[in-house]
């Protein structure tokens, strides 16, 4: 197998400033501001194998969102290097942006005035691909998604979960060798959430991405991932698998006791949020 994603010591701190109360102290800090940093990641190390599927799974403002946006070049490291690919990320060569693609669940990505449809064709231009094989392939995948009946609906008339399906029929187009697929079945009622689930998980197995998925939804990670990569303040605490994780915490705990990957995930986050 080989290593198609790798890091060393990569960091990434953000300089924001404090803004004071009051509005006298507000135009003050104008000339006078207090920076703080904010590490976010810090000095990640880490290894991921052709066609894994790797999840990545920690509190609100972990990390996890600036780890995925530095391997997709979408902002760069404060120090440390990555590969993906072969490629620095950052330097957002043509040749790596082809091959790769980055779902932000937060975030609309397709254009908000126009329909699916018209986005999708743009994509296709922008990624140099054949217009009518990038058609037929919009529309199964469309299909597979059960969002066939709004591709030429606007997309900001559309709801969430519309949206959402629509984004990583985006995202899937130009068939991306490395997949970053940040929240995709956020907000979503549990149906929604299946139909996605159950279309990567179809979708990976036939084509075999290598893919970095976040989620705080435990059956996402449960049912897709291959790996475990938890990340606490910026730091990876835990790699390998979702059965060997859940091994490790069971015997921790009280002869009786046994607990499944959602509770013992739930214990961790409750151990951060108290130190947190
Ligand atoms: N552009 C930015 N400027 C300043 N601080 C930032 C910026 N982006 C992220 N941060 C900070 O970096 C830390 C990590 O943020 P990040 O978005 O990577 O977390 P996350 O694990 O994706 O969280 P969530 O589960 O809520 O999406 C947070 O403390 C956040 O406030
Ligand atoms: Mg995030």
């Amino acid at each position: 197998m080989s290593i198609v994603i790798e890091t060393q010591d990569l960091t990434r701190v953000y300089q924001t400033y404090q803004k004071p109360e009051g509005f006298l102290n507000s135009i003050k800090s104008f000339v006078n501001r207090q920076h703080v940093s904010k590490v976010a990641l810090d000095k990640t190390t880490l290894q991921i194998e052709s066609g894994q599927i790797v999840g990545l799974v920690g509190a609100n403002g972990a990390g996890k969102t600036t780890l995925l946006k530095m391997l997709s070049g979408l902002v760069t490291p404060t120090s440390g290097d990555a590969k993906v690919l072969g490629f620095r990320p950052w330097e957002r060569k043509n040749e790596f942006l082809r091959q790769i693609s980055i779902l932000l669940g937060q975030k609309n990505q397709l254009w908000w005035d126009i329909s699916p449809a018209d986005s999708f064709a743009l994509l296709a231009r922008i990624y140099d691909l054949d217009p009518t094989a990038a058609r037929q392939r919009y529309l199964h995948l469309a299909d597979l998604l059960q969002c066939s009946h709004v591709l030429q609906t606007q997309l900001r008339r559309l709801s969430l979960g519309e949206r959402m399906k629509m984004e990583i029929i985006g995202a899937l187009l130009h068939e991306p060798r490395v997949l970053f697929l940040d929240e995709p079945t956020i907000g979503l009622d549990i149906v929604a959430q299946e139909i996605i689930r159950n279309f990567l998980d179809e979708y990976v197995k036939e084509k075999g991405p290598t893919v970095i998925l976040t989620s705080h939804y435990m059956d996402d990670i449960a049912k897709l991932a291959d790996k475990l990569l938890l990340i606490s303040k910026g730091h990876i605490v835990y790699q390998g698998t979702v059965p060997d994780f859940v091994a490790k915490s069971n015997t921790n705990l009280a002869e009786n006791e046994e607990v499944d990957f959602e509770e013992v995930i739930r214990r961790f986050l409750e151990t951060e949020s108290r130190v947190r």
